[in-house]
């Protein structure tokens, strides 16, 4: 077997933007979605599903700005098997130099039955009349059975049959509810392999979400069966609890191409910047012993395993954290370290700043060194969220004075710039709270005067000690339902709570008419 047969070789079709951008509260707006699929195509993923662009017109807007900016993948939009829909994505899409259709419609006897209300019959024509209408946008064209894992075996068989013969380049076998097992799942993509006439005119794909914990093995499984198409998102991020993790395959397929006799076109040395950024913008925190990407993934503990790990890394590492783009040991700065060695850490990261945004991480670096000994690699990215990947600022905290503790009232004062459409004088306002944030926060409010309602408020420490970053994080909707995440980093957590605060509302007012 030549190492690199095409016959082996594994489509990566990332779907963070779609069906990762589904999860609740993970909303991405137009220029974060933009930046995730810039960080995708270095990755080298072969398909970025840019979204769903009948579901709303943010959705359609960021799927045609991705098929008008983004190079190298193919871009795929998702449409239900309804002329509308497939109208709409096919729209959104035209101006991508390789772009596919994915229409897709339920098969199982208890989504056609309660769901859609239709018959076996009705079902498949959809499907067949939905793969036609797709191909006159594209040839490049994906069916999905939604359910296929609870779909009677021979009405499935069926499906697939129906949609090749009318067009279908990719066949994608979803288990969408996460119910299935690796044992049955290869039984399932060998019966389709056994059974479908023509099935080898379409790639077999497979989209495995994780309610049971077993999306990635399910999707091993299917590779090992004949699959040549996985479907995934960075982090396993999606609906429930989350589809395939990209990062997790990828290097299954790397660590054991013994058993997998596999390969694929992603540049693993940009997983780990990649991974970081989507955490970043969803503010979907990676728990720390999660494979691969999680802050433990490399660190040994027990001592027995530091001892072999230096006499000999094999002993206790079966991967190098340089090739997913981590850095052996954790560099530790401080208020001595220049700007060549803060520079080196934030490329080192992963992060490519303009020659602008990279003096404004460094003033702040310098700023919160002068006030905590050590600045550690997620002190450095909690300054990174804070100051640079945010929109243009319209109001801007100059000032502000906190009293509280003990029997007092917490009271503050704050003083806002107005930088865009203002005077740029200082408005000044005080307000009692129940507590300090409360306070600052209703001061805020009756400065900016933005409709809103706060959803969430979550502080954490960014690393240990007393002299650690706070790190607050806000979740502000606006009134038409959109919502907008805002961070800031300070080693004062009021501080950083109004500067969140801010830069929440600063983004809601940069991306709606409010406020102007
Ligand atoms: O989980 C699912 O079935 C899907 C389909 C649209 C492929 O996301
Ligand atoms: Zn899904």
């Amino acid at each position: 077997m030549s190492e690199r047969a095409d016959v082996d070789r594994v489509i990566i079709f990332d779907t963070t933007l779609r069906d990762g951008e589904q999860s609740p509260g993970a909303s991405l707006n137009i220029e974060e979605k933009e930046q995730v699929a810039k960080k995708l195509a270095r990755l080298n993923v072969d398909v970025i599903e840019a979204g769903f662009p009948i579901s709303s017109q943010e959705d359609f807007d960021s799927v045609k700005l991705i098929a008008e900016t983004i190079e190298g993948p193919i871009i795929a939009g998702l449409a239900r098997a309804v002329p509308k829909d497939i109208e709409r994505a096919g729209e959104s899409l035209k101006s991508a130099p390789r772009r596919r259709i994915h229409t897709f419609i339920a098969t199982s006897e208890i989504h056609m039955k309660y769901k859609l209300k239709r018959s076996r019959e009705q079902v498949l024509q959809s499907a067949v009349d939905a793969v036609k209408l797709a191909k006159t946008f594209t040839d490049d064209v994906e069916f999905s059975p939604e359910d296929a894992t609870r779909t009677e075996p021979d009405f499935l068989c069926e499906v697939v049959e129906a949609v090749i013969a009318a067009g279908a380049t990719t066949v994608n076998i979803p288990d969408t509810v996460g119910y299935t097992m690796p044992s049955e799942f290869t039984r399932t993509i060998r019966m389709l392999k056994e059974k479908v006439p023509k099935i080898e005119q379409a790639t077999i794909s497979v989209h495995c979400h994780n309610d049971l914990g077993l999306a990635v093995a399910n999707s091993l499984a299917a590779i090992q069966a004949g699959a040549r198409q996985v479907e995934c998102t960075i982090n396993g991020i999606g609906e429930r609890a989350g589809n395939a993790a990209l990062e997790e395959i990828v290097m299954a397929i790397n660590t054991r191409k013994d058993l997998m006799g596999v390969w694929h076109d992603i540049q693993t040395r940009h997983i780990y910047e990649t991974s970081r950024l989507v955490s970043n913008l969803t503010d979907f925190a990676v728990q720390p012993n999660k494979a691969i990407v999680g802050r433990n993934a490399f660190a040994h503990e027990a001592g027995i395993h530091q001892h072999g790990i230096i006499q000999e890394k094999s002993t206790y590492e079966i991967m190098n954290a340089e090739d997913i783009g981590r850095t052996a040991g954790e560099l530790v700065l401080g208020r001595h370290s220049g700007h060549h060695a803060f520079e080196k850490r934030v490329r080192e990261l992963g992060y490519t700043l303009s020659a602008e945004d990279m003096q404004k991480a460094l003033e702040r670096f310098k700023a919160v060194a002068n006030k905590k000994k050590e600045i550690s690699d997620r002190d450095i990215e909690s300054i990174i969220a804070d100051e640079v990947y945010v929109v243009p600022e319209t109001y801007h905290l100059d000032y502000m004075h906190v009293v509280a503790g003990g029997t007092t009232t917490p009271t503050a004062t704050i003083g806002i710039r107005r930088v865009q459409n203002g005077s740029g004088d200082t408005l000044k306002q005080a307000h009692l709270g129940v507590g300090s944030v409360d306070a600052v926060y209703r001061a805020i409010d009756s400065i900016c005067q933005v409709p809103h309602t706060l959803l969430d408020y979550n502080v954490k420490s960014v690393t240990g000690g007393t002299d650690a970053l706070g790190e607050v994080t806000v979740r502000i909707q606006s009134d038409q339902d959109k919502v907008f995440i805002g961070r800031g980093a300070s080693t004062d957590i009021i501080e950083a709570s109004a500067k969140a605060y801010i830069q929440a509302i600063n983004k809601l007012v940069y991306h709606t008419s409010a406020g102007s």
